[in-house]
């Protein structure tokens, strides 16, 4: 796609706080990838970068406190074995240290917080959003709410969102890892293995426990004890699917069919991984109980049908040691009237 074109896609589109020409040229880059350009009446926002930070005219703490959240971020793995007891850290997701469109980019997380949501059914603040992706995600032990990392997290999160009004009320561009649509055909196990292990093995090894070398983290493990947890976002095969059609093999975006998208995704949330923080001690009650929800687009308590086997029937926390219960449906402002 030539420039001209991109400048047309852009009519009507909503440019949040003074983007420049310099800076937009990285989302045109990304058109040229092959993701979807912006459509009328999305807001478009371009974070700021760590070189920005250095730049601006904010207090020099903040900007410390900034670079902190900033390092924790991207090397999530210093808080192993206290908040972390899984391989990866929040950027193995949210790629392009969270400012990625179609890659989860969390700053929208810092403009719609406090809201509702239907996972725990209460409004959340962005700690809570945050600590959610420690409990699940990093199959973890949050930080406590207003802890020096957790300020520092939040502030990292807040700061990227720099001119974004607060509940824009318009849709946001690349938000999320967006849903594909429904496959020609039903995803299959087999296909799926086999696109794993040519394009994806390479790097996440055959067995899905990603690479170590010389006790560094290198590739993340989509799979197994150093992975995420059942309860995580992406242990949704649709969630998984989106994540992988938009984000890889890693270099190569965009470069699989949806269906090739969503076999893959179906191969790897039908593959083992710690156990469900919310586990009542029984993985078809605890299925049933998020039934209508969240793991109605899960395998977890589910029969896999190439072999049988009852997934997430254990009591295997990884390195998490006991099951910790979370906060889900936890009583909040019982109190308050209409
Ligand atoms: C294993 C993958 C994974 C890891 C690791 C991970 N997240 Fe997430 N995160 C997700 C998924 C999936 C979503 C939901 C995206 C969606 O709705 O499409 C999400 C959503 C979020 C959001 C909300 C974004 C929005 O649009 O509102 C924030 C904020 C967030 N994560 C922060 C973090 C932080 C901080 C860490 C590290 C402590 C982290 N995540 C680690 C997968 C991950
Ligand atoms: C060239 C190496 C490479 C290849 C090939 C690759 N990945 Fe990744 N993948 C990564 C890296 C690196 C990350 C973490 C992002 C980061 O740290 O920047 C990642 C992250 C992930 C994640 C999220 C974290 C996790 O481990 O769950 C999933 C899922 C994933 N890749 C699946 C795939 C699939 C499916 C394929 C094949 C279609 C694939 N990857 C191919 C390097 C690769």
């Amino acid at each position: 796609m030539n420039n001209r074109s991109i400048g047309l896609a852009l009519t009507g589109v909503i440019l949040a706080g003074g983007v420049s020409a310099g800076v937009w040229a990285e989302y045109e880059t990304l058109v040229e990838m092959g993701y979807p350009a912006p459509k009328e009446g999305e807001l478009v926002h371009v974070p700021p970068t760590m070189e920005d930070l250095e730049e601006a005219d904010l207090h020099p703490e903040l900007k410390q406190v900034i670079r902190r959240g900033y390092d924790l971020f991207t090397n999530t793995q210093q808080l192993r074995g206290v908040n972390v007891f899984n391989d990866m850290n929040c950027s193995s997701c949210h790629l392009g240290e969270g400012r990625q469109p179609f890659s989860g980019p969390v700053w929208p997380a810092a403009v719609t917080l406090p809201d509702f949501r239907g996972k725990n059914q209460h409004v959340n603040n962005l700690e809570e959003r945050i600590a959610g992706c420690f409990a699940y995600s990093m199959n973890g032990t949050p930080p406590i709410y207003g802890s020096d990392d957790m300020v520092a997290l939040s502030a990292y999160h807040q700061w990227l969102a720099t001119g974004v009004p607060m509940y824009p009320g318009q849709p946001i561009y690349g938000r999320g890892f967006p849903r594909l649509d429904e496959p020609e055909q039903a995803p299959d196990y087999a296909r799926g293995e086999q696109i794993y292990q040519e394009q994806c093995a390479v790097c996440h090894s055959e067995d899905g426990s990603g690479l170590y070398q010389a006790g560094e983290y290198v590739f993340p493990a989509p799979w197994g004890d150093g992975s995420n947890n059942w309860g995580a976002g992406i242990s949704r095969t649709f969630t998984m699917a989106g994540f992988v059609k938009h984000n890889m093999p890693l270099g190569q975006p965009m470069s699989l069919s949806d269906q090739e998208a969503w076999d893959v995704a179906l191969y790897i949330t039908s593959q083992e991984r710690p156990q469900d923080p919310r586990y009542t001690g029984d993985v078809r009650e605890t299925r049933e109980r998020f039934a209508d929800t969240f793991h109605k687009h899960t395998q977890y308590g589910t029969e896999r049908e190439h072999d049988g086997a009852l997934l997430g029937n254990h009591g295997n926390t990884g390195e998490k040691g006991e099951i910790r219960p979370w906060n889900v449906g936890m009583p909040r402002f019982e109190y308050l009237e209409d």
